[in-house]
């Protein structure tokens, strides 16, 4: 069994889609032991309560010092003693010591083809707008390992989204993450639950 712990800032539509996933028996061999937010006020909150799955606060204004914040965090997560920690949709930089602790135990999910419109800045409707700004045809999302760096880590799974005439930076954000997003995160869940997931040197490999 693999425990996971998934951090949010927001809606949860990724979160959801893992809801999903374990519910419908196509995510098996995985227990979601918490959701952990920093944003008191996020969707994805009502989500984990909606499925019956513990929840927390963890809220950078409860701190006045960041190093308390982090600490906190890191806290709340260790309680839990989760295998893997899912970023879905977490908009704090993930600190050092939380890496550190962790070493290719966290992923993310970002909402481009890396490393195409990513690193610092690039969250929110930004990895899109930038898309359609350079006139890219085809975008999409990537699901890698949480490194030292911003969007750096080992790429897990990507997924291809093609760009349409007239598409808007919020219409596009919203056709990734129905074809790319909710279906890659819960997959890269999924394979390292199976332990078909390797790393050498930075690169992801699979096996069976
Ligand atoms: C997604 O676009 C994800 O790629 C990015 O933040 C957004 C989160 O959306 N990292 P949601 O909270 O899962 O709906």
């Amino acid at each position: 069994m693999l425990n996971i712990v998934v951090l949010v800032s927001g809606g949860g539509t990724n979160l959801q889609a893992i809801l999903d996933a374990i519910e419908n028996g196509s995510l098996k061999d995985v227990h979601l032991s918490a959701v952990i937010s920093n944003n008191p006020q996020a969707y994805a909150l009502t989500r984990a309560k909606n499925h019956k799955i513990p929840s927390e606060v963890v809220s950078r204004k409860e701190f006045p010092k960041g190093e308390d914040f982090r600490k906190a965090l890191l806290h709340s997560i260790q309680k839990y003693h989760p295998d893997l920690i899912v970023l879905a949709g977490f908009l704090v930089v993930i600190p050092k010591e939380m890496i550190e602790a962790y070493p290719n135990r966290i992923i993310n999910i970002h909402p481009s083809l890396i490393p195409s419109f990513c690193g610092k800045g690039f969250y929110g409707l930004r990895p899109h707008e930038a898309a359609l700004e350079r006139g890219v045809k085809v975008t999409g999302a990537t699901v890698h390992f949480v490194d030292q760096g911003t969007d750096t880590g080992p790429i897990i799974l990507q997924k291809a989204v093609s760009i349409r005439e007239g598409d808007t930076p919020e219409v596009l954000q919203r056709r990734v993450m129905e074809e790319a997003e909710w279906n890659i995160l819960p997959q890269a869940i999924c394979l390292i639950a199976r332990g078909e997931i390797s790393i050498q040197d930075g690169v992801v490999h699979f096996q069976k």
